[in-house]
């Protein structure tokens, strides 16, 4: 089989690593990939929200499975548009994944079904934003409608703060169109989860759960960014907790978004009234992805088939009993102006750690070496027995690693740590 994975992250990198495995696979191709992926894929310079380009490749090289890593493709519709060619493509349509790209269209959905979650406004008007304000309890949460890389929410301790962040999304339009209408809502307190699905609705398959680290510094300090470690292990959600986001949050949407295909991730917060649904992403979180898959036995490329062909309930998924973690390399500016082309070292003595592996983010291949070309450059990432285990791993190779102004948090996994105790 010829694969074609779009994206260019640490997530793309997992995926293709999962798929490279399977003997079906004579090649992978992959838009735009990085460094790191070149060494299992023929990288392409498509960019991905070129539909039309993707497309036209996919059909000219004959690629029998297309999968695709990040949200902008799939809400500007690329798999509407496979379709329409007979191309076999894994992921939502532009309407259903309005269930990422729309907070309003997706808080809409969720109290239309019944979904546990925040309660909350929306607003159209700086005057209705201000509206609401007035009535609300703090700290609150402001979220711009559109798609904003991580930027669109802001918690807001106060009155005055949460005014200003009316104004820069409504009024100065710091996040552009994404930001002309917004959801409020009331904040929640409890742990975060991520929690995926193998979809083909109303069918599913249930993946293990996983803990993202989105504050730039320790102690969940700092910035919001795209993710700056991750870990899975069975003991993030309870039982109980997973069978009430199974019953009450996955199995309803599903039914709901009738043929909803690809992945679905629900972000949660695991509150003292049980599991309440942040947000949908309709595709694989990054950095959850590179934890996630690690632990996944059975083949993804099986996995995809059995979406595609609708017979995903057909399989039993089988899934490694450890856990897994990954701690993200960062250039220190990082989520702001990084400076990049600097040379990696270290890569091979890492790799060579006990369950060790390097996902490439943000990299390129030149000459022989490595250089860095983003904020978020390498994924370590372990399995081990435990949890204690799978982190000591990844810290140990984290730090045989070398670039100018390399920085990372040195504190994943330590809720999943304490919870154990
Ligand atoms: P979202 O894009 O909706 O997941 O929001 C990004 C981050 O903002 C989440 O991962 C949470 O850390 C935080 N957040 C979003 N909504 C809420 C809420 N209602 N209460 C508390 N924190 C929230
Ligand atoms: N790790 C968060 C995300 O992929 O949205």
């Amino acid at each position: 089989m010829k694969i074609l994975v779009v994206g260019s992250g640490g997530r793309e990198h997992a995926i293709v690593e999962a798929l490279a495995q399977s003997p079906e696979v004579r090649k992978i191709y992959a838009a735009p990939g990085n460094g790191g992926i070149r060494e299992q894929a023929e990288l392409i310079s498509i960019e991905p929200n070129n539909i039309e380009a993707v497309a036209d490749f996919a059909t000219a090289e004959r690629i029998d499975l297309t999968f695709i890593g990040p949200e902008m493709p799939l809400s500007k519709g690329i798999v509407d548009a496979f379709r329409q060619r007979g191309l076999v493509i894994i992921g939502p349509t532009a309407d259903q994944a309005r269930l990422e790209s729309s907070k309003i269209f997706a808080k809409q959905f969720f109290k239309k079904n019944g979904i546990p979650t925040a309660e909350s406004s929306e607003c159209s008007t700086p005057a209705e934003a201000y509206a609401i304000l007035e009535r609300s309890k703090y700290p609150i949460v402001i979220k711009a409608d559109g798609l904003a890389a991580g930027k669109g929410v802001v918690i807001a301790e106060n009155p005055a703060d949460a005014r200003l962040t009316v104004q820069q999304f409504m009024q100065s339009k710091a996040l552009g169109e994404a930001g002309s209408r917004l959801v409020i809502e009331e904040f929640l307190e409890g742990e975060e989860a991520s929690f995926h699905v193998f979809a083909d609705g109303p069918h599913f398959q249930p993946m293990v759960a996983a803990q993202d680290h989105k504050r730039r510094f320790d102690g969940d300090r700092g910035p919001n960014t795209g993710g700056m470690g991750a870990y899975s292990v069975d003991t993030i959600l309870s039982r109980q907790q997973q069978h009430a986001v199974l019953q009450r949050i996955i199995e309803p949407t599903l039914a709901a978004a009738k043929s909803y295909s690809g992945i679905l991730y629900a972000g949660l917060m695991l509150t003292s009234a049980g599991p309440k649904l942040l947000e949908y992403n309709v595709r694989f979180g990054d950095p959850e992805t590179q934890v996630i898959l690690s632990r996944l036995k059975t083949e993804l490329l099986d996995v995809l088939i059995d979406i595609a062909e609708h017979r995903l309930p057909s399989r039993k998924l089988e899934w490694r009993q450890d856990a897994a973690a990954t701690v993200v390399l960062v250039t220190s500016g990082y989520p702001g102006k990084v400076e990049t082309g600097k040379q990696i070292f270290g890569l091979e003595e890492a790799k060579r750690v006990e369950g060790v592996k390097i996902y490439h983010a943000g990299t390129r291949f030149g000459d022989g070496k490595i250089y860095t070309t983003g904020g978020r450059v390498l994924n370590v990432t372990a399995r081990g027995s435990t949890l204690a285990e799978a982190l000591d791993r990844a810290y140990f190779a984290a730090q045989m690693i070398e670039f100018e102004g390399k920085d990372y948090r040195k504190d994943i996994g330590n809720k999943g740590l304490a919870k154990q105790r």
